[in-house]
């Protein structure tokens, strides 16, 4: 898969991609990720890529240009463009799985008080991670691509997303590791049994519970 980023900090991207699975990931080809400052792409004598409102109002507003010349540019025919806004459509682990199945991916990353709207002419999708607002698109669309890359094949063991929270519409079941006893909080005699069928079932109990208590929204939708 390849993923582009536009956006004007390309620098808030520099630990994403050289860290822990993004970085093996890209590094074992299974993805590439191209992260691209759209001020190159300003015809402006000063490399300006915002304005002021017209009618008027608070704050800068991103000017097509850039953004449409470097949408041409990169995009092939392959590509799904993506906007970045708190008023897209609210993503969940369904539309990750739906992304993981594209050949290439670009992310539009918005800033500062908002973005012309003729900008929205050249979405495929507009995505939002959550009804709070950020400064801008950066982390979104480290958080899309990261939830993404992690489900591309070979990128980590298929086995661990099978099992996770919202796979099944439940959360995940508790897992413990050494020791047996921590400062008396025990891990459950059922794990230490090695009876493999009470701990499935022990597993999928807790599960249900854990949905029950923190997301029962989750169990009425299943
Ligand atoms: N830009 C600013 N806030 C955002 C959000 N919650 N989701 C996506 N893009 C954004």
């Amino acid at each position: 898969m390849k993923i582009d980023i536009l956006t004007i900090f390309p620098e808030m991207f520099d630990g994403f991609v050289n860290s822990s699975i993004i970085k093996r990931a890209i590094n074992d080809n299974k993805v590439q990720i191209n992260v691209h400052n759209f001020r190159d792409y300003s015809t402006d004598p000063h490399k300006c890529v915002d304005d002021y409102a017209f009618g008027g109002g608070q704050g800068m507003v991103l000017m097509p240009q850039p953004i449409f010349d470097a949408v041409e540019d990169i995009k092939t025919k392959d590509t799904k463009v993506i906007l970045l806004t708190p008023q897209g459509k609210k993503y969940n682990q369904k539309m990750a799985y739906d992304l993981a199945k594209e050949k290439s991916l670009m992310f539009i990353c918005g800033h500062y008080e908002g973005f012309d709207e003729r900008i929205r002419t050249l979405a495929d999708e507009e995505l939002s991670i959550g009804d709070y607002v950020l400064t801008g698109g950066e982390l979104p669309s480290m958080v899309i691509t990261d939830s993404v890359v992690r489900l591309l094949p070979g990128v980590i063991n298929e086995e661990s997303h099978k099992k996770e929270s919202f796979n099944n519409d439940l959360l995940d079941y508790p897992v413990y590791t050494r020791p047996a006893d921590f400062r008396g909080l025990k891990v459950p005699e059922v794990l230490l049994s090695g009876h493999h069928a009470n701990i499935e079932k022990y597993r999928r109990e807790e599960s249900l519970k854990r949905t029950k208590e923190r997301r029962p929204d989750l169990l009425e939708k299943s």
